[in-house]
């Protein structure tokens, strides 16, 4: 996508992005973390030094244990957001397209990606990509905090949907 460039975060680039994309509940820095194990690559896509959307690349196999147990092998994509002034251009489309370039590097060839079961828009998204739905399904539960400090609390499901590279 021209002007866009994705690529792994660094230590180095957290303060930036954390001021240029607050996000609440430290979800930058976790990210990082997990990066900082190997067990993660924590891609941004920026435009200049603007970030515009994130996702994690998790090496050890999916999360979820029904998915897990299905794709043991397979690299997972998750918590890939876009900024919602910057949806719709492209953006998920080149973020997914790195993280898969990863993965051929690495010479992993099975990608996975969980997608909430009302999130049509996503699923869209996947399958236009070349990702199959397996009914592999999780549920996953997790807190948020809101802008104005508020902690939600969701419960969703997910289904794995997987693209053999
Ligand atoms: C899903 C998401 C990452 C897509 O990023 P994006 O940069 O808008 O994606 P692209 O521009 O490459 O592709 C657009 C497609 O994304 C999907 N999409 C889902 N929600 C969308 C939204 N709010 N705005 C635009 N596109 C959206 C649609 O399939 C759309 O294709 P369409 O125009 O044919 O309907 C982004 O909408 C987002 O961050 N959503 C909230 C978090 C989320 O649902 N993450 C996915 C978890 S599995």
């Amino acid at each position: 996508m021209a002007g866009v460039t994705v690529r792994q975060v660094t230590s180095a680039d957290l303060p930036h992005l954390e001021e240029r994309w607050p996000v609440p509940g430290d979800v930058h820095a976790a990210h990082l973390r997990a990066q900082e194990h190997a067990a993660a690559t924590f891609l941004v896509a920026w435009s200049g030094d603007e970030p515009l959307g994130s996702a994690k690349v998790q090496w050890g196999g999916p999360v979820g244990a029904a998915a897990r147990d299905a794709y043991p092998e397979a690299v997972e994509v998750n918590h890939l957001q876009v900024r919602e002034e910057h949806r719709g251009r492209g953006v998920g489309t080149a973020i997914i397209a790195a993280a898969e370039e990863l993965c051929l590097a690495r010479g992993r060839r099975q990608v996975a990606v969980g997608v909430g079961l009302e999130n049509d828009g996503a699923a869209r998204l996947y399958e236009r990509l070349g990702y199959r739905r397996t009914g592999a399904v999780d549920t996953s539960e997790y807190d948020w905090v809101d802008a104005d400090g508020t902690v939600h609390h969701e419960v969703e499901q997910d289904e794995l949907l997987v693209r053999a590279l």
